[in-house]
């Protein structure tokens, strides 16, 4: 039988790829739950990207006057230095007040089936319409972040040749469109565990490789699988055993909020696990500061088993490799705001 591999080593000449492939049970065991993170950025539905559409998401990304204060842009919260989070425990937003809940990183969120914690968000582009008039995150009125960037003379250009045909096309809407586009580039691919999947055996260290097996031998892998190991099911915290009430605050309820079913008490989106060791601290609470600590209580809470210390290592190194080629992006330079800008509601 002339396998998909063969062909493609055939096609790329690599041959002696083959054998390495067909004879690597951890390998085949893992591309049956996992898949890499593609080169290039996945197509949205409804939402064609363009060079132009991309820059233009880039500058709101970048830009802290979607904001009341003038002070507070996605990036602060998402900083693509610090692996598309805050190492934050909770974030900091307007005035200086804490939200509820630890920043999820927004690279390679684009495969998440939902957005946030508890799903509220069917995709980015609904997403992006929550933390601008968020009262303790941007906090700006719903009707100003359009008139805000009206008022900002240069915008217009960009608007229009990101959106090219409408006639008024610095909208709220197309905000959440372009910022949704300039997101979706935000991916991280060929990291060890990409480069393991698409078939070279030497991509992960041998420890690394122990630390695969258990991953998918304890039972991590039912809940953090797929493209974003992770990201595409919803779960308690908590299904064998209650983890303490400062990573699980009873207040929190999670998906039940958007539900309201019982059954969703307590549920909350499997994180993707992707650069996993670049944005601590973890759990929507960001209470675990040590990536070893979060395994060993997942270890516990959501499969009932005490993890030991080298499991719990094999297991954190192997997360390490989870760590992608981290996107390059050149810092946008903004209009200037004019005499008629809207001035900052600190
Ligand atoms: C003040 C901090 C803050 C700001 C500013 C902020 N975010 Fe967030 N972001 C968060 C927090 C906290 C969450 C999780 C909230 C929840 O789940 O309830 C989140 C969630 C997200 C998610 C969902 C990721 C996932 O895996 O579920 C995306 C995407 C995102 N933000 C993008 C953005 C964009 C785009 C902007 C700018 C328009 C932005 N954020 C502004 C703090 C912030
Ligand atoms: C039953 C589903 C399920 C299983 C099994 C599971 N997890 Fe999780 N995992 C989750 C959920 C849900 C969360 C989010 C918890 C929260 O609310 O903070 C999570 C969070 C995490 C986090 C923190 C991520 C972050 O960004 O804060 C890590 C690390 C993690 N899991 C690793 C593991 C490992 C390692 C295993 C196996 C020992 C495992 N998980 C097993 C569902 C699961």
């Amino acid at each position: 039988m002339v396998t998909k591999a063969a062909v493609f080593a055939l096609a790329t000449g690599c041959l002696l790829a083959v054998p390495a492939l067909a004879q690597d049970p951890l390998m085949a065991r893992a591309k049956e739950q996992f898949q890499p993170i593609p080169a290039t950025p996945p197509a949205l539905p409804g939402n064609a990207a363009s060079p132009a559409k991309v820059e233009l998401g880039k500058m709101l990304y970048f830009d802290p006057r979607l904001s009341a204060s003038h002070v507070i842009s996605c990036a602060s919260c998402h900083n693509i230095g610090l692996g598309g989070a805050d190492a934050e425990p909770t974030s900091i937003g307007h005035r200086w007040q804490h939200g509820g809940r630890n920043a999820p990183t927004v690279l390679n969120a684009v495969f998440n089936t939902a957005q946030f914690w508890d799903g509220r968000a069917k995709d980015l582009e609904e997403q992006a319409g929550g933390p601008m008039v968020n009262p303790v995150e941007m906090a700006s009125p719903p009707t100003h972040v359009a008139e805000q960037l009206k008022d900002i003379p240069g915008y217009h250009a960009v608007f229009a040749k990101a959106f090219p045909g409408e006639a008024d096309p610095v909208t709220l809407a197309n905000t959440q469109k372009a910022i949704a586009v300039f997101e979706a580039t935000l991916i991280t691919p060929n990291a060890p565990f990409d480069r393991f999947l698409k078939g070279d055996a030497n991509a992960l260290s041998a420890e690394q490789k122990q630390g695969l097996a258990l991953f998918m031998d304890k039972g991590c892998a039912a809940c953090h699988n797929g493209i974003n190991v992770g990201g595409g099911m919803y779960a308690p915290f908590g299904v064998v055993e209650k983890p303490g009430a400062e990573f699980l605050p009873p207040g929190d309820k999670g998906r039940f909020m958007v539900t309201k079913t019982p059954s969703d008490e307590y549920v909350f989106k499997v994180p993707t696990l992707r650069n996993i060791v670049l944005t601590a601290p973890y759990f929507h609470t960001g209470q675990a500061w040590d990536l070893r600590q979060a395994v060993a209580i997942m270890g516990a809470s959501q499969l009932g088993i005490q993890l030991t210390a080298d499991e719990t290592d094999k297991i954190t190194t192997f997360l390490g490799a989870l760590t992608g080629e981290q996107p390059q992006v050149v810092y946008p330079i903004l209009p200037p705001s004019g005499a008629g800008t809207p001035q900052p509601q600190p």
